[in-house]
């Protein structure tokens, strides 16, 4: 047992233009990440002015013994600091509230503002500093 779901994580099944990420300390795997860091999946959201990429998680994992104490929220800024943005997107299936409790904020479609497509969106230069202030 691993720690983290085989249905995500197949081996050697890398899709072109996605990173691979995992993200460790102290020799331990604490979570995953499959990223598309040039995303064109960039719709128009209302009150959002997004470049033409962005940063997409397509896939996140924390290992399952290690949830609920910070890890998460750890290794997501680990991510932003890693890839500098400025934006990032997800769309949550699951685990919503994970996203806006990390300070991540819901978009709302511009033009299907009732679609139940979750989208996340965060936007990296809005933090104070990325250069200080982080023990990572
Ligand atoms: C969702 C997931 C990444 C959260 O990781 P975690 O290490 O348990 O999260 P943290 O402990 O850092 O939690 C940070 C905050 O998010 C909240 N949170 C965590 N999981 C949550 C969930 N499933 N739903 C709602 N809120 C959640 C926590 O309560 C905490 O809030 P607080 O700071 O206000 O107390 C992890 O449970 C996981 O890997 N789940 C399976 C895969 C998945 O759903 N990935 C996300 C979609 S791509």
């Amino acid at each position: 047992m691993t720690g983290f779901d085989p249905d995500w994580w197949c081996d050697g099944a890398a899709l072109r233009g996605r990173e691979y990420l995992s993200i460790s300390r102290d020799g331990v795997e604490l979570a995953r990440a499959e990223l598309d860091p040039q995303s064109t999946d960039v719709d128009e959201y209302t009150g959002l002015d997004l470049p033409a990429t962005v940063v997409k998680i397509e896939f996140f994992e924390v290992r399952k013994q290690l949830r609920g104490r910070g890890v998460g929220r750890w290794a997501v800024a680990a991510l932003i600091q890693h890839y500098e943005g400025p934006w990032f997107t997800v769309a949550a299936v699951t685990a919503a509230g994970f996203w806006t409790s990390i300070g991540w904020t819901e978009a709302r479609h511009a033009a299907r503002p009732c679609s139940s497509t979750a989208r996340y969106l965060f936007n990296a230069n809005a933090l104070p500093s990325l250069d200080h202030g982080s023990d990572l």
